[in-house]
């Protein structure tokens, strides 16, 4: 079976979806976690990989970058190959004083400067929301883990370089950080009655700018994260 950006047998993927952005994480997720992996799609150069982790059936692919993007391979692991839950991994850039580089933030909710939402034609501006489920099962493992997180709002801004760096506004209303998929991933999950969760780790922080992590600290923060994640595929 092919969709526009997905070639693979129908029953390819597995219910859950991990979904990173970087392709090489999720050969890296795929070859470091996953029992017996299998290429399932490589339509792009975008690897999806389905296996088992302690004995569940789990799938991952990577997302690339933006709302585009992950609209659309969202969209078609949805609705065209019976996808459930499809649980974002990635990174991203804080503004709260609280979070530091490798802490967690279980994004609750997505705001947006994206007009991706527009298409549905609704009377009014619709809220892009995580399924609870994961949400509260995420914080679960990082409490189980020590692992520094926060759940609340996150900003998927359509800018990764803004002209007047305006993104830190979003602070002021208690927004805690800003990456660039989880609106539209929401949006898609709640058009087709599926769950969706983002969790990312703090990459860059734009409160301290000092901050920086060796390559194996991020390494390291980025395995907490897909640990989280597939605890709870
Ligand atoms: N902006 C947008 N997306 C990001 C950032 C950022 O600063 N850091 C990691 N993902």
């Amino acid at each position: 079976m092919a969709t526009p950006h997905i070639a693979a047998e129908k029953g390819a993927f597995a219910k859950t979806v991990l979904m990173p952005g970087d392709p090489l994480r999720s050969e890296f997720i795929a070859k470091t976690y996953l029992e017996n992996a299998v290429l399932v799609n490589d339509v792009r150069g975008v690897h999806g990989y389905t296996g088992e982790y302690k004995g569940k059936r789990v799938s991952v692919m990577a997302s690339g970058m933006g709302q585009p993007a992950i609209g659309i391979y969202s969209y078609e692991l949805y609705n065209f190959f019976d996808v459930e839950n499809i649980i974002r991994v990635g990174t991203c850039g804080s503004y709260d004083p609280d979070l530091h580089l490798k802490d967690i933030i279980i994004a609750m909710g997505a705001c947006t400067d994206s007009n991706f939402a527009a298409q549905y034609r609704l009377p009014g501006t619709f809220c892009p929301i995580a399924d609870f489920s994961l949400v509260r099962r995420a914080a679960e493992e990082c409490e189980k883990m020590g692992v520094n997180y926060k759940v609340g709002n996150i900003f998927s801004s359509d800018h990764f370089y803004e002209d007047d760096n305006s993104g830190m506004t979003w602070a002021k209303m208690g927004v805690l950080g800003v990456e660039m998929e989880s609106a539209a991933l929401y949006c898609n999950a709640a058009r087709a009655g599926k769950h969706a969760l983002c969790i990312c780790t703090v990459s860059d922080s734009f409160v301290h700018k000092d901050e920086i992590c060796t390559v194996e600290e991020r390494q390291f923060a980025f395995t907490k994260m897909m640990e989280v994640a597939l605890e709870i595929a």
